[in-house]
């Protein structure tokens, strides 16, 4: 017999309809269990279609009624039985249970390390493969594959081409130095000719690594069919050890010919918006989990996104904004320094109130790849700040100029590895731009879920690299 999702079976009117008084089957994990003192179990199993859990009645008259009174949250059964309206609150239909046929225990369940209700988020991080188990992590590992989901067709919808970019590279397009390095030489017992400057004998023959953007490659691919994007996993070598920093996370980077930073910033905003719209409209249960559960303004924050027009601001007036604030602020406010998280935070949730677009940073803080502004002063850069996260989506406008990029990248060992990067200036040059957005970060700001780690499912920060 065919086992429909029990999403289908709780949600699909139409569905339920049809087979009302019929006899269906569904398999799932059982969530809970409760026996009356009558004789009658009471079990709730989910598949993880959806964060909602069937109800099944078993009565005392199942031939198996002993095996079921032993069983326990976690373990894997197929039911067989009459659909039928519910007597209980919560839920329209339920199972009557003619045949409950057990496919995996649980051994040794006083053991089973999740079996209680509640558990710390940072308890789950060290079950990784188990907490996906959890309510929470069911609603955001669902949430995470719907929103991907939209991204790509956003992307199809508008005319873009999606661009595999490699993962193991020789450039660090930020120029932070915060690679992890590819090799198959075995440094700890290779003598000492290992260095820095002989690669000969490694793999590639050259220093490589793993990418911390695709942004350089997808220029490549944009200069030729104008709207591409990229989304795959990126690295980082940082030793932050934040609620925002992974050192392996996932970033979706579109990339636009003839194109400037103000069609950079609506395109980062028409992006933000169709992606929290799909997630209202399409994720409603899991939304609303994590709106009791986690976050109570979380819906409607995320609605009020959806009404207005993002706020701009230039770096200059947001140094501004922020001296004036009068805010005990733990680092220094000055033009020409970085914005930090507190500034960023101060800016989306106090100033704004809302998603903000800070522009035109000063040349020395940001990549060498970033237009140069007429000032001489600052670039054509731009981050979308949220409330909570800070920092979502960095990008830029792109320097097309042959002679500006030039006079960025003086070092003439840099110079003659971008060579090809400097071939796309060379030939047929355009106006072009482009961002990169977080995902663990988007989804962070999704659910409200607070650390980045709970964010993907197998997280990578300096020190644990679990699973
Ligand atoms: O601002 P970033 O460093 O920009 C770039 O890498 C550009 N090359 C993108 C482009 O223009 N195509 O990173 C972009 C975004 C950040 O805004 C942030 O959301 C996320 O990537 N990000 C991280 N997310 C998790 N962990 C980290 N260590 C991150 N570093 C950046
Ligand atoms: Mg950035």
């Amino acid at each position: 017999m065919k086992t429909p999702e029990i999403k289908k079976v709780l949600t699909d009117k139409a569905w339920q309809a049809n087979h009302l008084n019929e006899y269906i089957q569904i398999t799932g994990w059982v969530r809970s269990i409760r026996h009356s003192k009558a004789g009658i179990s009471f079990i709730e199993i989910n598949d993880g279609s959806s964060i909602l859990s069937i109800q099944a009645v078993a009565p005392k008259a199942l031939v198996n009624y002993c095996e079921i009174e032993k069983i326990t949250t976690g373990v894997s059964i197929t039911v067989s039985g009459i659909l039928v309206e519910s007597m209980g609150k919560g839920q329209d239909v339920e199972i009557q249970a003619k045949e409950v046929k057990i496919l995996g225990i649980i051994e040794e369940p006083e053991n089973y390390p999740i079996a209680k209700k509640r558990h710390t988020f940072e308890y789950l991080r060290g079950l990784p493969h188990l907490r996906i188990r959890t309510n929470t992590f069911g609603a955001i590992a669902r949430i995470r594959s719907s929103v991907a989901n939209r991204i790509h067709n956003f992307f199809f919808e508008n005319g873009f081409h999606w661009v595999s970019t490699p993962i193991i590279t020789s450039s660090d397009c930020e120029g932070a130095g915060e690679l992890f390095k590819v090799s198959t030489l075995d440094y700890a017992q290779k003598n000492s000719t290992a260095t820095s400057a002989n690669y000969t004998d490694d793999f590639f023959a050259k220093e490589t690594f793993l990418t911390v953007s695709g942004q350089m490659n997808a220029e490549a691919y944009c200069l030729a069919m104008s709207k591409v994007y990229t989304f795959g996993p990126t690295f980082r070598a940082e030793n932050s050890n934040t609620s925002r920093h992974l050192a392996e996370f996932w970033m979706v980077e579109p990339e636009i010919a003839f194109a400037d930073l103000e069609d950079n910033a609506t395109l980062a905003e028409t992006l933000l918006k169709a992606i929290v719209g799909h997630v209202l409209e399409n994720c409603s249960e899991d939304l609303n989990f994590f709106t009791q559960q986690i976050d109570n303004a979380l819906t409607e924050r995320l609605s009020r996104v959806l009404e207005k027009k993002f706020e701009k601001i230039s770096y200059t007036d947001a140094v501004e904004i922020l001296k004036k604030s009068k805010r005990d602020f733990q680092f220094p406010i000055k033009w020409g320094l970085d914005l930090q998280s507190e500034h960023e935070r101060f800016l989306t949730e106090d100033y704004a109130n809302g998603p903000v677009i800070v522009s035109d940073y000063p040349k020395d803080i940001k990549a060498f790849y970033m237009r140069l502004n007429d000032d001489g002063e600052t670039v054509a850069a731009m981050d979308v700040l949220v409330p909570g996260i800070g920092e979502i989506i960095g990008g830029s406008q792109r320097e097309e100029r042959l002679h500006v990029i030039d006079s960025r990248i003086q070092n003439q060992k840099l110079r003659k590895e971008l060579s090809w990067y400097r071939d796309l200036r060379k030939y047929g040059t355009v106006p072009h731009a482009g961002f990169g957005l977080g995902f663990e970060r988007l989804v962070s700001y999704i659910t409200g879920m607070e650390n980045i780690r709970d964010c993907i499912p197998f997280p990578r920060t300096p020190g644990n690299a679990r699973i």
